[in-house]
């Protein structure tokens, strides 16, 4: 298959763990026979340095013209703590998910057994725990009215959806429950808000065309609690943008590492797969990102494309990196210093050569006499 894949590495970690995910496609284009063409161009905090915009004009007709985004991460501290800059790096990544439509955010959350001692949860909780969240990414409170009064001490965020916006990714996700435990949990907050009210409404009228697949409600402060209580009661979690935000992060505790999520934002025409970290500025450069979630964000990208034997050998091989503890510091506490490129480097071996893992295995740890 040829892909057209943008490449978007965007700030902090972002170029680190996106190079990752770029070599391990590259090896199974090579593997599988594939032509993947990748194009870079910027985004965020290091656009704005360059071009004044976080999503520059050029970068988003790359976006609209490729098959693919693969996306690194945003965000800069020199933003985060000036309420007042009127140009941000996050205003970039929203542009784009609205520009491209990519209204669908799909985040699976998984408890591998291999590191379920790294959880701060209990492993009879965790254990076998495999959720899909469908979170809306296109409208909400991130994308309704923003206003601030004249004297500045008013402000206020809209929250607004419409039946269409609701109706279309209600359909992804039952599709998705139908091939899984069939099951839909619709996270709201229909005892307060209006808008919820509508997701209700409408999210129990497309549930009449999916018989086979069980919905249920959930208030959004309530699913934050099941979520750490019991985890395994979810199949596919359908929410609102705000609320999916909040709770995919919460969720990846389960994990053991926010560096292990990865997600797939998806619409009628374009896609994109990113990590669902951030920019984590305080590791940039420092060879200590885990690149995990990157990788596995190729992988989503290989499933988009049908290409799911490609994206399965991805996924064994994180899974061997997760055994062999070839991993970063935030799972590792056997090795202390395996880097993002050294992880890296063992998955695109392992896809090369699966029978020789552990040949690798002895190579990743050669010179690294703390560790022998
Ligand atoms: C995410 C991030 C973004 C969001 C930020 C960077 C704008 O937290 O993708 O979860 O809030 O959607
Ligand atoms: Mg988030």
């Amino acid at each position: 298959m040829n892909l057209n894949i943008a490449v978007l590495p965007g700030d902090g970690i972002g170029p680190e763990v996106t190079d990752q995910a770029v070599k391990v496609l590259k090896a199974i284009a090579m593997e599988y026979d594939h032509n993947f063409k990748f194009t870079y161009a910027p985004v965020g905090a290091i656009a704005i340095d360059k071009h004044g915009d976080p999503l520059p004009e050029s970068t988003l007709d790359i976006c609209k013209s490729h098959d693919a985004i693969l996306f690194g991460a945003i965000g800069h501290p020199k933003y985060d703590n000036d309420p007042s800059a009127k140009i941000r790096p996050e205003q970039g990544l929203l542009k784009l998910r609205k520009e491209c439509g990519l209204y669908a955010n799909i985040r699976p959350v998984k408890a591998y057994d291999t590191l379920l001692d790294k959880s701060p949860l209990k492993q009879d909780i965790i254990k076998d725990t495999d959720i899909s969240i469908y979170r809306e990414l296109t409208g909400g409170i991130y994308f309704g009215k923003k206003q601030l009064s004249d004297d500045g001490n008013t402000a206020s965020d809209l929250c607004e959806y419409t039946r269409h916006e609701i109706e279309r990714i209600t359909h992804l996700a039952f599709k998705a429950a139908k091939s899984r435990r069939n099951k839909v949990t619709l996270v709201d907050k229909a005892n307060v808000l209006e808008s919820s009210r509508l997701w209700r409404k409408v999210v129990g009228e497309v549930a009449k065309s999916y018989p086979d697949v069980e919905l249920d409600f959930l208030f959004v402060d309530n699913a934050a609690m099941q979520m750490i209580l019991n985890p395994k009661q979810f199949d596919v979690i359908l929410t609102e943008n705000m609320f999916g935000d909040i709770i995919s992060d919460e969720a990846s505790v389960i994990g053991g590492s926010i560096g292990l999520l990865a997600s797939a934002s998806v619409g009628d025409k374009h896609s994109m797969f990113e990590p669902i970290h951030g920019s984590f500025p305080q590791a940039t450069g420092k060879g200590i990102a885990n690149p995990v979630a990157s990788i596995l964000s190729a992988a989503m990208l290989l499933d988009h494309f049908e290409l799911y034997n490609e994206a399965n050998t991805i996924r064994t091989a994180v899974e061997k990196s997760l055994k062999l503890h070839i991993t970063t510091p935030d799972l590792n506490t056997k090795y202390d210093n395996i880097t993002t490129s050294k992880v890296g480097d063992f998955i695109e071996d392992y896809i090369n050569n699966p029978e020789d893992s552990n040949l690798n295995f002895t190579n990743i740890h050669l010179g690294q006499s703390t560790i022998i």
